[in-house]
């Protein structure tokens, strides 16, 4: 497993990740250079094909956006990625990670479940094919001493 920590130069590769994850929500290079330009976001790759995004404020993370280009999908990609940014945002101080998924989208239910996720709430009509969004949260152990 190789998963490293990518900044702004790496846009485009997240990007075009993305596009193969989601072909129905695009989030082009420039969106990815600007959110990696903000303070707190954290952008992963694993090179095999899978990325995803990581906002830390506080003691409060979000995962902003995760994929796993098909081809490369049930290999343990997105668990990795999963995994590692939660650690990370444990050792910089988050204590809950919060995301929002797409009701129907058994594929990252079952991944979240399995890292731990809980509903806490629901977003109705979120989505732009009027489907709803549920909120999940996991609750982050105290950091590890470095
Ligand atoms: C959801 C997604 C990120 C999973 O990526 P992945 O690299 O295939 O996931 P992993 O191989 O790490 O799977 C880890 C666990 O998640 C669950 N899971 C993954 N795909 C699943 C599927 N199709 N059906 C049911 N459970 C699934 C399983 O528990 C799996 O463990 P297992 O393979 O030991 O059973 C990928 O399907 C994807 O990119 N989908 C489109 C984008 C998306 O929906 N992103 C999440 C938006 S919130």
């Amino acid at each position: 497993m190789s998963i490293d920590l990518v900044g702004p130069a790496y846009a485009p590769v997240l990007a075009a990740i993305h596009a193969l994850s989601f072909p129905r929500e695009r989030w082009d290079a420039a969106t990815f250079q600007q959110q990696l330009e903000m303070h707190g976001v954290l952008g992963l790759l694993d090179s095999r094909g899978g990325m995803i995004l990581l906002r830390v404020t506080a003691d409060e993370a979000e995962i902003l956006t995760l994929g796993t280009v098909p081809a490369m999908r049930r290999l343990g990609i997105a668990a990795g990625l999963l995994a590692d940014a939660l650690d990370r945002a444990a050792r910089l101080g988050a204590r809950s990670v919060f995301l929002e998924v797409e009701v129907d989208n058994t594929p990252a239910l079952g991944l979240y479940a399995a890292a731990g996720f809980a509903e806490v709430g629901r977003r109705r009509a979120y989505y732009a094919n009027g489907s709803d969004a549920l909120v999940l949260r996991a609750d982050l152990p105290s950091p590890p001493p470095d």
